[in-house]
């Protein structure tokens, strides 16, 4: 079956509520494009899961802060979609800003407090609003019985969780890990804006938080979160914006290790280029 391509909200709601009708169970993976493995993971995922893969594709402007970050962010609709069609999904929705905000980008009314507050948050005020507005709107339309998120992003995986309890979302938040490339950096559609110099530097990121597993059972948490920043900050090309240490759920900060509770590191690092952010489970 060939790809199915929607431009239009209302056309995609119809073909999803005929679908439901029809007994089909219809999986979602939301993107802004850009795709490369790891949201292949996500549609292969979706796609054992479900019936029908429908995957969207909208450079979101209400979650950038930075209108330079929107303007750069990569666009590539056709390479897109001969990827999704060799991955087997069976629904592009492709939609413009005037279909996902008829009325203009009206921002999701609904307090998220300290998870939208705190990391990401923090340095890109009103990301996570955006987020959900988004992802609110998208469920609406797609009425999908699974959605697929990557851990890659950490913070908007805890709060999409929540917003779908907030909401009363009857999709299923499905969670799935982090594909990196062979040298561990974590693989994202910014890593194309990367130089030649940071791309070989970016790699430190992660290496200095699986460093870190080593350094728990010895020190506290904030002489781990000193050590990671150290080994990162040796390149040159990166500078550490933040690391923290969350329980993962409420991401809340961890100053005390405790027997049994896991904790996930989550860094933001600046290049001269793009943002990269990355994050790791200590069990
Ligand atoms: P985007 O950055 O395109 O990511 C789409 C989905 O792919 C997200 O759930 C993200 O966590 C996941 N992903 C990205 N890199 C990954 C990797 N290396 N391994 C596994 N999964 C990965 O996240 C967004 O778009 C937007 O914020 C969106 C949710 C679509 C709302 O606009």
């Amino acid at each position: 079956m060939d790809i199915n391509i929607i431009y239009h909200a209302q056309k995609m709601h119809d073909l999803t509520s005929q679908l439901k009708k029809d007994g089909r169970s219809i999986g979602f993976v939301p993107t802004m494009g850009a795709l490369h493995a790891g949201h292949v993971s996500l549609i292969e995922k979706a796609k054992a899961e479900n019936d029908i893969v429908v995957c969207s594709i909208f450079v979101n402007p209400t979650q950038f802060n930075d209108p330079k970050d929107l303007e750069n962010y990569p666009r590539m609709p056709e390479m897109d979609i001969a990827l999704l069609k060799s991955a087997g999904a069976d629904i592009v929705f492709l939609p413009t800003p005037s279909e996902i905000y008829p009325n203009g980008p009206q921002l999701l009314a609904i307090s998220l407090g300290f998870m939208e507050e705190t990391m990401e948050g923090a340095f890109r005020p009103g990301h996570f609003r955006g987020v959900a507005t988004v992802v609110n709107r998208l469920f609406e339309i797609v009425q999908p019985a699974n959605s697929y998120f990557g851990e890659k992003d950490f913070q908007q995986l805890a709060i999409i969780r929540k917003v779908v309890v907030l909401l009363n979302h009857t999709t299923n938040i499905v969670g799935c890990p982090t594909l990196r490339e062979p040298d561990g950096l974590a693989m994202s559609s910014r890593n194309m804006l990367l130089t030649t110099e940071q791309r070989k530097a970016a790699p430190l990121i992660y290496k200095a938080m699986e460093m870190a597993k080593e350094f728990i059972p010895h020190h506290s948490p904030a002489a781990v979160i000193e050590l990671v920043k150290r080994y990162i900050q040796k390149s040159s090309y990166l500078s550490v914006q933040y690391f923290e240490l969350v329980n993962p759920d409420t991401l809340e900060d961890i100053s005390n290790w405790e027997e049994g509770q896991p904790v996930q590191g989550c860094i933001a690092v600046l290049t001269e280029g793009p943002r990269l952010i990355d994050n790791i489970r200590y069990e």
